[in-house]
């Protein structure tokens, strides 16, 4: 890895993910998580101020270690213990069924093997747990999609 992508990219990228729309769409999305929560490219940790008292735990799961880096601060303030795990979202270290909700912001179009993260996603979530989106991408509702129904469907 070069210095560029040490030290300038994950900047770059936090401060891109940072604008007055991406946080108004955080503040509608992530509140509705709750139990234990797993993040699927966390990055900088943009979304962990929106998080509310009905969050348990928090995992998140991101191949880039040095975006984690710039959550310091964001981790203390957080309202539950988080924890920051260096995988992929096509293999993600968790156990079937251990997760209440799945949250995923504008992380899609950067994961490789679509198919296979949200296959993996499914596998970690609960019977009738939750997947939060937000994606940049044609949808029903392009700011907030929840695929419980796609993923458990009756
Ligand atoms: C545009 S950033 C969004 C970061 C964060 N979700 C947010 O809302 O600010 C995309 C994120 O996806 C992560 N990412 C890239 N490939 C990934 C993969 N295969 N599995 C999981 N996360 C990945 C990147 O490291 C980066 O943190």
């Amino acid at each position: 890895m070069n210095l560029y992508e040490r030290y300038v990219l994950p900047r770059l990228i936090d401060l891109a993910m940072r604008t007055k729309a991406t946080q108004a769409e955080r503040a509608r999305a992530i509140p509705l998580a709750a139990g234990t929560v797993l993040e699927v490219g966390i990055g900088s940790g943009l979304n962990l101020p929106f998080y509310g008292s009905a969050v348990e735990r928090h995992y998140g799961v991101d191949p880039r270690r040095e975006l984690w880096t710039l959550a310091r601060k964001r981790i203390e303030r957080a309202p539950c213990p988080v924890e920051f795990i260096q995988a992929s979202a096509e293999r993600i270290p968790m156990g079937d069924g251990s997760i209440d909700t799945v949250v995923m912001t504008w992380t899609l179009c950067s994961i490789p093997d679509v198919g296979r993260a949200l296959l993996e996603m499914k596998r970690v979530l609960k019977p009738g747990g939750q997947l939060i989106v937000i994606e940049h991408g044609l949808a029903p509702d392009p700011r907030i999609v929840t695929w419980q129904e796609r993923l458990n469907p009756a």
